[in-house]
């Protein structure tokens, strides 16, 4: 048998990460003969490292924080969405290496889990994002796509949260606040893409944000509940959910476009969040 094809996720830190787990599920159950490691690099190692993985015949590389920016600027070609965020998840190389091309699949993977898995759907309701920076821009295209009635992004550094409008109002309804100014509205879908969970911190949230039937989605996903998510439960959100099926689901768009076969994300889906609930 020929040897198998190479994957990795890059990053750092990157140990914690459920990458190689999911695509080697999603390797075994379509019968995919590759491997899949998670490689820990440094920023200043980071163009090298890429350059040296495909020079050795490496197939596609994943890409995650803090290099999301690096590898859109080192990408030779880059797909209209990841054109877009302004951020690439997600390296393959065509022309026989010879064209590294970059691609971003979270938006998708955020827009899939909410609407395949989760059934909620975007179409007309309000949606607040809470923080500006580079999980914001991965996700603001495909949202904006599925037409919102009302999208609003609160930042704690309100210019940020502008720039964004500025770069993606032509796609929709999109406004900037801070959180201080959203006093009278109450939101269908609260998505928290601040790193804050990350540190098991919160921006300052008040229960009133909460509509009747608001789902709160962390971006974020750990060992049970983040704390967006406990929060979220504490103050009586109809639903809240981590990021891990994001994670599942924008792997799954990356797993189909090196290998052209799109993997059954359920069994992954059921297996990792029963683990999650169990730790
Ligand atoms: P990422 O690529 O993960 O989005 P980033 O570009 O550094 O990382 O952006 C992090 C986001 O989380 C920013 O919107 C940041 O707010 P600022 O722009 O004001 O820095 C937000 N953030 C991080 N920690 C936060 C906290 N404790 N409370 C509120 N917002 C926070």
């Amino acid at each position: 048998m020929s040897s198998p094809d190479r994957y990795a996720v890059l990053g750092q830190p990157v140990s914690h990460s459920l990458s190689p787990r999911i695509h080697r599920l999603f390797a075994e159950q379509t019968g995919q003969h590759l491997t899949y490691e998670a490689i820990e690099v440094a920023p200043e190692q980071f163009a090298s490292t890429v350059a040296e993985f495909f020079a050795g015949g490496g197939c596609g590389l994943n890409i995650t924080v803090p290099h999301k920016l690096s590898a859109f600027a080192l990408a030779g070609r880059l797909s209209p969405r990841a054109q877009r965020a302004g951020a690439v998840n997600t390296l393959l190389s065509e022309v026989g290496g010879r064209v590294l091309v970059g691609e971003n699949t979270d938006g998708a993977g955020l827009v899939r889990d909410l609407q395949s898995n989760l059934r909620v759907r975007i179409a007309g309701q309000r949606v607040l994002i809470l923080g500006a920076g580079g999980a914001t821009r991965g996700i603001l295209g495909p949202l904006l796509e599925l037409g919102p009635g009302e999208l609003c992004i609160a930042n704690r550094t309100p210019g940020r949260a502008q720039v964004l409008r500025q770069l993606f109002a032509d796609l929709g309804p999109v406004r900037a606040a801070t959180l201080a100014e959203l006093a009278d509205t109450r939101w269908d879908l609260i998505l928290n893409a601040t790193s804050a969970s990350l540190s098991n911190e919160l921006p300052p949230l008040r229960a009133e944000l909460l509509g009747p039937d608001c789902l709160c989605y962390d971006l974020a996903y750990g060992k049970g509940a983040t704390a967006f998510q406990r929060w979220a439960q504490q103050h009586g959100a109809a639903r809240s959910a981590s990021g891990l099926g994001m994670l599942i689901e924008q792997a799954a768009e990356a797993f189909q476009i090196w290998r052209g076969v799109r993997p059954d994300t359920a069994p992954v889906r059921a297996l990792l969040m029963r683990e999650s609930e169990q730790s």
